[in-house]
């Protein structure tokens, strides 16, 4: 019997995001806060004898149709599995099975999360002795928001992304979590045409990100409300005006505050707690794809077994 690997690779949502330049290389400069949360994407990856790399996905509570218009090999998920074929020099291959729960194009890195799973299964497959901090370098070149998902927990992106430093300190334990609700307005944006569109600018770092920083180790989601930032959400409301009436509606909900969601479409509320959060999403208008989730300020992606036959 084939050996396989299981991963539950979180998705994220972005407490802070400053867009601080253009580079030469198209790219910018940003400065996140990222925080990893309570919505999974579970990649199961099998081995295959003959070296070929295949992929299924299914949608649970998320319309998954737009795959449809990718072909595999543009699939991150399926990528990750290439490159971790060449880091191993392994000459097999395997079959990748992902159940997505993080809507495609919302801003919460459900691709990125697919390809972070894909390395870290394919990690404990054929690469067992090596730290998956080690992966996190090469995995840049998959996409930006790769390293820090494959990191794992609470993390500061800097650079394009790669520069990915832990929040909190190995062994201390974060002094709380945040709740919070999403709202998917269920259209897909491409990353690439807000990034177009944006204009950069260079934010004060002891204002915002140190703070945000500060709240995320306390665990202080009034102190963190005062600080949240998207250099890329007034871009976005403008590009995708529905957008700002989903942002609307956790506010007249009741939440504590709201922001974009990196590039978007998603949106999302801070609350008080998991009770607040609920009853900020009963409030949001019928039909709305919404969730309540946490923020997971430690790492929790590991694979799990079965490994072996
Ligand atoms: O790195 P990733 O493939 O996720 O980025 C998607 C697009 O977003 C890039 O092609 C680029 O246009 C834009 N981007 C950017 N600066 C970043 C990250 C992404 O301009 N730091």
């Amino acid at each position: 019997m084939a050996r396989t690997a299981t991963v539950n690779a979180p998705g994220k949502i972005n407490l802070t995001l400053e867009i601080l330049s253009k580079r030469e290389d198209g790219y910018h400069d940003l400065r996140s806060v990222l925080l990893p949360i309570s919505l999974y994407e579970t990649v199961t990856v099998t081995e295959r004898d003959d070296g070929q790399i295949t992929l299924e996905t299914v949608g649970e509570g998320v319309d998954t149709s737009e795959l449809g218009n990718c072909p595999p090999e543009k699939n991150l998920a399926v990528k990750a599995a290439w490159l971790m074929k060449d880091i191993s020099g392994t000459s097999k291959g395997c079959h990748i099975h992902i159940t997505k729960r993080v809507p495609i194009g919302a801003g919460m890195a459900g691709g990125s999360a697919d390809a972070a799973g894909t390395m870290e299964a394919l990690r404990a497959l054929w690469l067992p002795d090596v730290d998956r901090k080690q992966l996190v370098e090469p995995s840049a070149m998959l996409g930006s928001d790769i390293p820090g998902l494959l990191y794992g927990g609470a993390i500061l992106m800097e650079g394009r992304g790669e520069i990915v430093t832990p929040i909190f300190d190995e062994g201390e334990k974060a002094a709380g979590c945040f709740w919070l609700v999403i709202a998917f307005p269920g259209v897909a944006i491409s990353t690439k045409k807000v990034y177009e569109n944006c204009i950069p600018c260079l934010t004060d770092r002891s204002k915002i990100c140190d703070n945000a920083i500060y709240s995320v180790r306390k665990g202080d989601v009034r102190a963190a409300c005062r600080y949240i930032f998207n250099g890329l959400q007034d871009t976005v409301f403008n590009q995708y005006p529905e957008t700002k009436r989903f942002y609307t509606a956790l506010g007249n909900g009741g939440a504590l505050s709201q922001m974009l969601s990196g590039s978007g479409s998603a949106v999302f509320g801070l609350a008080e707690s998991k009770e607040h959060a609920l009853e900020i999403q009963s409030q949001l208008p019928e039909g709305t794809w919404s969730k309540v989730v946490q923020t997971l300020p430690d790492s929790v992606m590991a694979a799990h077994g079965p490994l072996t036959p």
